[in-house]
């Protein structure tokens, strides 16, 4: 479905009701920023105060985004940094003091404002049919789904599996020194990819678009182990082999000892985080269910797996 309300890049005359923008100031809220900018939206950025002197506040003003500095325990000034917002976009990162407990207060000012819509920070694997406890970031992301889902407001997530950016470094899954791509449990498995440009892009378009269901899932690539393995051949004309580290019990073993031995309980993203994120994925549990609604919006040009491998993204 293509929804007609919709501002598109051809036609940047959006709605003139802001979208309030939470976490503009991170990696994905910039290119957030930037993507509803080039649709037309009117961009207002929420900075903690600390954070609008730093560059990324002047970026973010040089884009032509307003920014309004606020503490997330200052109910009355969320409200009002919220007033005559047609969404509330979180790009919000970190833990329950974060996820659950800034977003729900962000959450309420939305209510009291009167925006008819919110995205939660999400951007992530399907985690809304994983059992409690399998993924630490996820259980929070669904402690924060069942407040939202209670709200008078019209909640849409946007989930698309993992950055395709971190097979570049911080998924250890493509090794391009032994070349080797390492897995557990089945080579075969469909998994989702979706560069943050695109999940960006795709964000803006859902925020500007007043008729969005509560998920929507998309994928630049859904590739399996073997699929990743022809990508880093093409990216790089040279052969990868497989190297199945063991079943997926064995990466549920590791991810337990790695949780003991390093357990980095303050870090958003410990290793022992990113093992569970791979297991909810090679197991399947976290695919996301097709068709995908990557065609909702015209014009995203979907950025493939090799291409970001060959550093052409
Ligand atoms: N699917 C994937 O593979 C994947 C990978 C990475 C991230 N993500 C998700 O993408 C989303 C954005 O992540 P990111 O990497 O762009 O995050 P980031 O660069 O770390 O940015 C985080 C933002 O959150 C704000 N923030 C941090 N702590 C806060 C607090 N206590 N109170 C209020 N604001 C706070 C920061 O504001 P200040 O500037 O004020 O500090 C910053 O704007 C998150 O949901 C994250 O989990 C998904």
């Amino acid at each position: 479905m293509t929804p007609t309300s919709a501002a598109t890049a051809s036609d940047p005359t959006s709605t003139a009701a802001p979208i309030v923008l939470a976490g503009a100031t991170g990696a994905l809220g910039l290119l957030i920023a930037h993507a509803l900018r080039q649709r037309g939206a009117t961009v207002r950025a929420l900075v903690r105060p600390l954070a609008t002197t730093g560059a990324e506040a002047a970026s973010l003003r040089l884009q032509g985004a307003e920014i309004v500095a606020v503490e997330y325990d200052d109910a009355a000034a969320l409200i009002r940094a919220c007033e005559g917002a047609a969404c509330v976009v979180s790009a919000l990162s970190g833990l329950r003091e974060v996820i659950v407990e800034a977003q729900s207060r962000l959450l309420d000012a939305a209510v009291a404002a009167g925006v008819p819509r919110f995205i939660p920070s999400d951007y992530s694997a399907d985690f809304t049919r994983l059992p409690e406890g399998s993924n630490r970031n996820f259980d929070l992301r669904r402690e924060f789904a069942r407040r939202l889902d209670k709200a008078p407001i019209q909640a849409t997530s946007v989930l698309n599996g993992m950055f395709t950016d971190l097979l570049k470094g911080q998924a250890p899954v493509i090794l391009t020194g032994p070349r080797r791509v390492v897995y557990w449990g089945s080579p075969d498995q469909p998994l989702d990819f979706t560069t943050m440009v695109n999940t960006a892009e795709y964000t803006a378009a859902a925020a500007l678009d007043p008729t969005t269901p509560r998920y929507l899932r998309v994928a630049g690539e859904v590739a399996s182990i073997r699929g990743l393995q022809a990508a880093a051949r093409a990216a790089t004309g040279q052969e990868f082999k497989l190297l199945r580290a063991g079943s997926l019990g064995v990466l549920a073993g590791l991810i337990k000892v790695t949780k003991t031995v390093a357990p980095a309980r303050h870090e958003v993203f410990p290793p022992w985080q990113g093992m569970q994120y791979l297991h909810n994925m090679l197991s399947g549990q976290a695919k996301l269910a097709e068709p995908l609604d990557n065609d909702r919006y015209p014009g995203i040009r979907w950025t493939q797996v090799r291409e970001v491998l060959a550093g052409r993204d």
